[in-house]
Order: structure tokens, then sequence, then C-alpha cells
């Protein structure tokens, strides 16, 4: 699939098909969000592969209560936790480099949205899914100190033909040479 196309037309999908994923595709898109850029090439994303229904029932009841990814979590074939290890990026000699600080969440969203563009390409569907409680997520899947939990993603074939949530036009998002001027 062409790069735009798959930016444009891929979605959140939230009800998927119990039809298990082959591995290798599982692989490939994993090895997509592996070649994201990263901050100094860090890679202090890390991913927790969760088929197990129990654990991934679990996982669901982390989930703030009406989020629509509830049954995405429980039921999609593969849940992919993305985490992030802590401290790396955004330093350098131990230290933050910007009044940022830790730019972790800004590495782990380009790779996972390599990997939900690949997924899209490769004719699966995925979601991010951020408004969970993490420490939950920590405590069942073992997750050290040092490394934050930050979105799962669930992966499978999609069941639903999810709408398109309209996006702002570029007229409002883009100023030229200086916030104000438009
Ligand atoms: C950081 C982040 C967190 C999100 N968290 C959730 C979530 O908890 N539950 C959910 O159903 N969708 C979640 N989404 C998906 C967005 O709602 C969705 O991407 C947005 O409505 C645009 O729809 P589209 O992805 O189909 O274009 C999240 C998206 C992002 C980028």
């Amino acid at each position: 699939m062409e790069v735009f196309e798959a930016i444009k037309t891929r979605r959140a999908i939230r009800h998927y098909k119990p039809d298990a994923i082959p591995e290798d595709k599982l692989n490939a898109v994993l090895e997509a969000a592996r070649w994201a850029p990263s901050w100094a090439n860090t890679q202090c994303w890390r991913y927790v592969i969760v088929k197990d229904k129990k654990t991934k029932a679990e996982l669901a009841e982390t989930i703030r209560p009406g989020n629509p990814s509830y049954s995405a979590i429980k039921g999609a074939p593969v849940v992919i936790v993305a985490c992030a290890e802590l401290g790396k990026s955004g330093f350098f000699d131990g230290k933050a480099v910007t009044d940022k600080g830790d730019w972790y969440m800004f590495d782990v969203a380009l790779a996972m949205q390599n990997l939900a563009l690949a997924a899209h390409a490769i004719g699966l569907g995925t979601g991010h899914v951020g408004a969970f409680d993490s420490s939950k997520v920590a405590r069942i899947l073992d997750i050290p100190q040092g490394v934050a939990v930050i979105e799962m993603t669930p992966l499978g074939y999609p069941a639903e033909e999810a709408a398109l949530p309209p996006r702002k036009e570029l007229t409002e998002l883009v100023f030229y040479e200086s916030y104000s001027q438009k």
C-alpha cells in the first residue's frame, strides 16, 4: 500500500475477528516499529506481546469505564503493550537536554504509529489505547522499575468498517513564518 494511502485510510479499530495472526505478520509490524527514529537512536521502546486470553481480560479491566476499546483489548488475538525505558530519550551525560525532560512519549509514539501504518498496509487493524491504569498493567505484566507502560495496541483482523473522524483543516493548523501569521 502506498504510504499516503496508508496514512489516510488507517483507522482506530475497536472490534476484531477472533482469528489468529500469522507470526510473520506480527513480526512484520514489530519490524516496522523497530525502524522508527528515536532521540539519538536511543530506542527506549520495549514491547510486551500478549496472546493469553486470561491476561488480555485482565488488561481490559485496567481500562477506564466507557472506553470504546475495552472489547478490543479483550477480544483481539494480540495485544501489544508498548513500554519505555526511562532516562534515555532526551538525555545527554545523564542530564535532560531540553525543558521537556524525558522524550520517551515522543519516541514510543513514532514507533507505534509506524506499527499501526504497517499493520494497516497488510490488512490488520490496530488502535492506540492510552486511557488505562498503567500501574495495574505494570503489575500484571511484571514491568520492572524504570520502565513506563505507555499504550496498549490491539492487533488483529478488523471486524468493522470504522467511521472516519473528521480532521481540522490545514488553515486552522498551520502558521507561516510565525505563530501570529496564517
Ligand atoms: C495517545 C492516544 C491515546 C488514545 N487512547 C484511546 C483510548 O484509550 N481508547 C480508544 O478507544 N481510542 C484511543 N485513541 C484513539 C483515538 O481516539 C483515535 O485515534 C482518534 O479518534 C482518531 O481516529 P482514527 O485513529 O480512526 O483516525 C487514542 C489515540 C491516541 C493518539
